[in-house]
């Protein structure tokens, strides 16, 4: 059996969690890969509504394996939390396995991404300020500290005072912060280890085995193609390494890359952003920003604020060179369409298909951020449907217009869209195919 990888389309939030969560029924191995606690994802199903930042969207059900890869960076203080609140609401988490190899936030993490961020100023990232762009920082440049760290008590003794001899360096000297107390650290992170320990194990080997027994594995990204180091709109960006692309989820599970047969695309029905850098789409004022924003003529309840953070998106038209460029970049078989039912008090809808910079006509990501802030969205306008289509479930029962839409959204995106998701609740989508590719119903 192949593995999957389900990525973002956009800048995240794209309703990857929701995506999961309805397809792990079919796999035995759900894993996140990249990233850290700086991602939400959203999941509404018969046990109620779950933000998970940490914990892969595979938890619900009860036959299957959930793994924290090596690619992905665990504050464990957090974690923790997540599968308290699991526990109590009556979610097992006994089948979650953390990657030893996994790196630990550390606590000097928020505090370096909190004061990075005053000191970039004009280039400031609105990032999450969850430490997870440090603690990529501090595994790319060799001082991080791993899960296995936090199991051996005499190692991490060793390796914490070694480390943090630098850090309070850098601390103290650089930011003018006040030092971190190893023997608190210390006590502490020992404790998050011994409270973790039956958790933590060679998720590399567990994975490979899995998918030599020909079982199923669904790699679960995390932020959007836009977001990443090499194919975002740097420098805004987030710093996961691996990569929350496609080809990050071989490296960040330990599979190689011929593995991964099939990629799911998840797009937005239209573009939001959270955080600084340009977005030229987006719309600032008037009716249809509020439209978006509040998700008004879509399902109740699922306005455009950060599942992580609370703060608004910034929202705006679909950018369909944007889309065709990540769908190319991540090698998309199949497309999930999400939020389809947030359009639907538009009597007019907007499709961005190239960009004016300057005199020349633009199809692909623009090569500066100075370009991509003059970048003038040439857009094709299709009717709107407006008609509540959160209770459809076959493609043939949408609006002509709605129809269209995701027809020409599926043109741009050069990818067959398989599943289109119509309200944030497991039921609400119209699915064609099943993640393998093969045809429902
Ligand atoms: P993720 O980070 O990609 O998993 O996405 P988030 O969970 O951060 O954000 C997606 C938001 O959209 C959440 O509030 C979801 O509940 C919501 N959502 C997902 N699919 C749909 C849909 O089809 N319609 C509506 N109205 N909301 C959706
Ligand atoms: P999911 O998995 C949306 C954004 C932050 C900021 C930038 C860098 O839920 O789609 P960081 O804290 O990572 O250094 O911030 O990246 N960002 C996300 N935006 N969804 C996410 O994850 C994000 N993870 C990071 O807002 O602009
Ligand atoms: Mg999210």
């Amino acid at each position: 059996m192949p593995a999957v990888v389900v990525i973002g389309g956009q800048w995240g939030d794209e309703g990857k969690g929701r995506v999961v969560d309805f397809h792990s029924r079919y796999c035995s191995v759900i894993a996140r890969y990249s990233a850290g606690n700086n991602a939400g994802h959203t999941i509404i199903n018969e046990r109620g509504k779950f933000a998970l930042h940490l914990v892969p969207a595979g938890i619900f059900r009860q036959d299957n394996t959930c793994v924290i890869g090596n690619g992905v960076v665990i504050d464990p203080a957090k974690l923790l939390e997540e599968i308290k609140m699991l526990t109590d609401r009556g979610v097992s988490t006994s089948r979650l396995m953390i990657s030893q190899h996994a790196h630990v936030i550390m606590p000097w993490h928020p505090l370096i991404d909190r004061a990075d961020e005053e000191l970039r100023g004009e280039l400031a990232i609105g990032t999450t300020g969850t430490g997870t762009g440090p603690a990529f920082h501090d595994k790319v440049g060799r001082s991080g500290i791993r899960m296995a760290d936090l199991l051996d008590a005499a190692h991490f003794r060793w390796k914490l005072r070694t480390v943090l001899e630098y850090k309070n360096r850098v601390l103290t000297r650089l930011y003018g912060l006040e030092p971190l107390d190893a023997e608190e650290i210390e006590a502490r992170y020992l404790e998050y280890g011994n409270q973790l320990r039956a958790y933590v194990g060679d998720t590399i080997s567990f994975v490979q085995e899995a998918h030599g027994r020909g079982e199923m594995i669904l790699l679960e990204g995390a932020q959007g193609s836009l977001l990443d180091l090499d194919t975002g709109t740097y420098p805004y960006v987030t710093s996961s390494v691996p990569a929350s692309v496609a080809a990050g989820g071989a490296i960040g599970i330990g599979l190689g890359p011929t593995a991964i047969e099939r990629v799911v695309g998840v797009y937005k029905s239209y573009q939001t952003r959270v955080g600084h850098g340009p977005m030229p789409t987006e719309i600032t004022d008037g009716g249809d920003m509020e439209m978006l924003r509040e998700g008004l003529g879509g399902a109740a309840g699922t306005a455009e604020y950060g599942t992580t953070t609370g703060r608004p998106r910034r929202v705006g038209w679909l950018d369909g060179v944007l889309a065709s460029y990540t769908a190319r970049i991540n090698g998309v078989t199949s497309v999930a369409l999400t939020r389809l039912d947030s359009l639907s008090a538009f009597e007019r809808l907007k499709i961005c298909v190239a960009y004016e910079i300057g005199d020349q006509r633009v199809t692909t990501l623009p090569a500066t951020i100075a370009d991509a802030v003059r970048a003038k969205p040439i857009y094709e306008e299709m009717p709107g449907w407006q008609e509540d289509v959160t209770d459809v479930r076959h493609f043939s029962d949408l609006p002509r217009d709605a129809q269209n839409y995701v027809r020409r959204v599926e043109e741009l995106l050069g990818a067959r869209i398989d599943m289109i998701s119509v309200g944030p609740e497991r039921s609400q989508a119209i699915v064609t195919r099943d993640i393998f590719g093969a045809a429902l119903g």
